[in-house]
């Protein structure tokens, strides 16, 4: 009788233990392609035979990767990388070089010093602007028509992917604050200017809904004047550079107002998310384990705020946000991409995390 009951017992935890592991795999494996566009923090390569400043192909890089320097602007993994993990997907590819791969599963267009307007970054040299990495995805479109089956076959098998977007940085960090260089903030101010990357940002994002993409996870700006390089070259002794955050924050809240607009005009078949880079950092008590907040683990350059070539970076790289300049170490990217993948904060995600928006339906997205 005793021996019955716990047998009982031990027969419900099994099946509550092989429900919870069935739920786990089915969240884990919602997604069979993931395209990913944006600038250097998502760049894995797509820079390394440009001619530009902007190349991050070379060590201390990647000293944490297990294939070393690859051309991603970290010390290891990137957000992009950590999401391919958590989907069950290999590292995409970057799309200067898909050899050996199958673009099926994905490709990354992401370059480094890139954004939403094709001037930006240029002061560095080449980059992918946003207009050219959607070029390039048609690219990709092209070779696997034939290989779907055709033209609907593909829009069926697009639909299902993850679209990953972080862009914007750059327009304003190589832009419109090089005065300089750019004539931006002579001709707007930050309300107008924010308009113009909104509005042709839009236009980008419909143009990739035109192509196909239904499914949208858009990275909103993280506080970019509390980067070291722009603390450092704004000779600023504690704290961030105010009017850089500022520039940031008008941008995301009609990052927002964009997403709601374009949720409700394809509300019949797409679903957009923003990932909110402000909340994940100021809220996640993850960051507050990392000793160095303000300072960068390499040594870097001082014209760009990139590591010093084969310099010896910091040991403690799991202490440091910030591993170069601009770019946060791998440890920082992981617990940034655990947020925006399917943590319960509701602040991280807008309106859903990346797993709910890879789980719904692509015929009916929005929940
Ligand atoms: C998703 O969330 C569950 C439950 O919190 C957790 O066990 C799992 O590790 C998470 N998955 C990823 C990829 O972070
Ligand atoms: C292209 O990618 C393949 C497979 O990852 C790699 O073996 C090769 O070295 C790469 N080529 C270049 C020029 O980076
Ligand atoms: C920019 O200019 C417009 C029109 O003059 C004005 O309404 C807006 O408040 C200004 N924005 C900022 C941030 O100064
Ligand atoms: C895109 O930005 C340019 C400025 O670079 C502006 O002239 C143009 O109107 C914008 N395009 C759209 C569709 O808003
Ligand atoms: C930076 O600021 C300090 C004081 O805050 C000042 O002494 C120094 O001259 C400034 N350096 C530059 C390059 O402006
Ligand atoms: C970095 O942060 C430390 C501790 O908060 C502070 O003492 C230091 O002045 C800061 N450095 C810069 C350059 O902001
Ligand atoms: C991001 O989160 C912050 C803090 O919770 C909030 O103030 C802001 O409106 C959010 N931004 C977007 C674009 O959702």
């Amino acid at each position: 009788m005793e021996i019955r009951r716990i047998n009982n017992k031990l027969f419900w935890m099994l099946l509550a233990a092989a429900v919870a592991a069935a739920t786990n795999y089915v969240e884990a494996q919602t997604t069979d392609c993931f395209y990913v566009f944006g600038d250097s923090l998502s760049d894995d390569g797509n820079n390394n035979l440009l001619p530009t400043l902007a190349k991050y192909n070379y060590p201390p890089y990647g000293v944490d990767f297990p294939s070393g320097a690859t051309g991603r602007a970290t010390n290891g993994r990137t957000v992009p990388d950590y999401l391919s993990q958590f989907i069950g997907l290999p590292f995409i590819p970057p799309f200067a070089n898909t050899t050996g791969s199958d673009v099926l599963k994905g490709v990354d267009y992401a370059s480094g010093a890139a954004g939403i307007l094709f001037e930006t970054g240029k002061q560095m040299g080449d980059d992918i602007s946003m207009d050219a990495q959607i070029t390039n995805h048609g690219v990709t479109i092209a070779t696997v028509i034939p290989k779907l089956g055709g033209v609907e076959a593909t829009k069926n098998y697009l639909k299902k992917c993850l679209y990953y977007v972080n862009i914007g940085s750059n327009d304003y960090l190589n832009n419109y604050f090089l005065p300089q260089y750019y004539p931006s903030s002579h001709i707007y101010n930050l309300t107008q200017f924010a308009d113009v990357l909104i509005s042709n940002y839009s236009r980008q994002l419909r143009a990739l809904h035109a192509a196909g993409a239904r499914k949208f996870a858009l990275v909103s700006l993280g506080s970019i004047g509390c980067v070291p390089a722009v603390i450092i070259a704004a000779n600023v002794s504690n704290g961030c550079v105010q009017d850089i955050n500022t520039a940031a924050s008008i941008f995301n809240d009609k990052l927002r107002v964009l997403v709601d607009q374009l949720n409700s005009d394809f509300s019949a078949d797409s679903s957009f998310i923003i990932v909110n880079s402000t909340a994940i950092f100021s809220l996640n008590p993850n960051f507050l384990g990392f000793k160095i907040q303000n300072a960068s683990c390499c040594k870097t350059v001082a014209s760009t705020g990139l590591c010093v070539a084969n310099g010896t970076p910091c040991e403690d790289r799991n202490e440091y946000v910030f591993w170069d300049g601009f770019h946060t170490t791998e440890a920082v990217n992981e617990i940034f991409a655990e947020s925006a993948y399917n943590a319960s904060n509701p602040d991280f995600t807008y309106p859903n995390n990346i797993a709910r928006l890879l789980s719904s339906s692509p015929s009916n997205t929005n929940e």
